[in-house]
């Protein structure tokens, strides 16, 4: 069965200094195609600096990063999302005084660069108002595309951000945090949207919810003050003494459970 244009993400020795702080070091990380991977350690362990790395928001001082066995180290974020490779931030980057619609609309437009495609011909205008509503309608945001972001649940609006992603045609989606803020009840939800998107796009996700990372992902990278502790599935990452180590021992997040 041959699926449209899935991608695979490999990284090798890759690292970052600030002084000399190593903050992300000797990664070696492989993402499959159409794969729904958990990127999770400690706070600061270099989770996010690992994605600025990946999108080439920051130049590595060691290591290569290849997609599809292409050497990427050294392009552009603009040449890496053209390939394919798009991210989502942990802070919320809309425009609260646009509609969903209005936000897609616009993402879509970049991605063709079209401008301001409101004056673009109108059949031109019309197919990218069809693919923004299929967007929509796939992350289920659909009956809520003709209101104010402001006034959408922090949920939906987390979900946006993915429809935004999305808008730029990922082969391989890098989420990070993104159920952060969200309310516990509404992050499951999120995360079914995340485990429903088309089958040929990898995804690598961080989260800090245990639960969430166990229940949506099929692998999953422990990181840990920038290296990669471990990597696994659910069931060896639960019971990796290592990994509870980290989590009861210092972890705010999970366990929090002091002597
Ligand atoms: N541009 C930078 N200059 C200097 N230090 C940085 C820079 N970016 C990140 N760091 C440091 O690198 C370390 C890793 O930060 P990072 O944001 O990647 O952690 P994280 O795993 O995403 O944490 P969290 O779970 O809290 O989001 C931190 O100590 C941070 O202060
Ligand atoms: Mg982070």
């Amino acid at each position: 069965m041959s699926r449209p244009h899935s991608s695979f993400l490999k990284t090798e020795g890759l690292g970052i200094r600030f002084g000399s702080f190593q903050a992300v070091g000797d990664v070696s990380l492989h993402l499959e195609p159409g794969a729904r991977q958990a990127l999770i350690g400690p706070n600061g362990a270099g989770k996010t600096t690992l994605i600025n790395l990946l999108t080439g928001v920051y130049k590595p001082s060691s290591g290569r990063i290849y997609l599809d066995g292409q050497d990427i180290t050294d392009l552009s974020c603009d040449q890496r999302a053209r390939l394919g490779l798009v991210r989502t931030f942990q802070i919320n980057t809309l425009f609260p005084s646009l509609t969903p619609l209005e936000s897609v609309v616009l993402a879509i437009c970049e991605r063709e660069g079209l401008g301001s495609c409101w004056w673009k011909p109108v059949r031109r205008y019309t197919q990218v108002h069809e693919e923004a509503h299929e967007i929509l309608r796939r992350l289920k945001l659909d009956t809520l595309a003709q209101l104010p972001v402001a006034t959408l649940a922090y949920g939906k609006q987390r979900l946006l951000e993915i429809a935004l992603a999305m808008a730029a045609r990922p082969r391989i989606l890098l989420l990070d945090e993104p159920a952060a803020g969200v309310p516990q009840g509404e992050s499951g939800e999120l995360f079914e949207a995340v485990a429903e998107l088309p089958s040929h796009i990898g995804v690598l996700f961080i989260e800090h919810d245990m639960n969430l990372v166990f229940r949506f992902s099929q692998r999953i990278s422990v990181l840990v003050a920038g290296k990669i502790l471990m990597e696994g599935n659910a069931a060896e990452v639960g019971t990796d003494p290592r990994v509870r180590e980290v989590y009861l021992g210092k972890s705010t997040h999970i366990g929090g459970h002091h002597g």
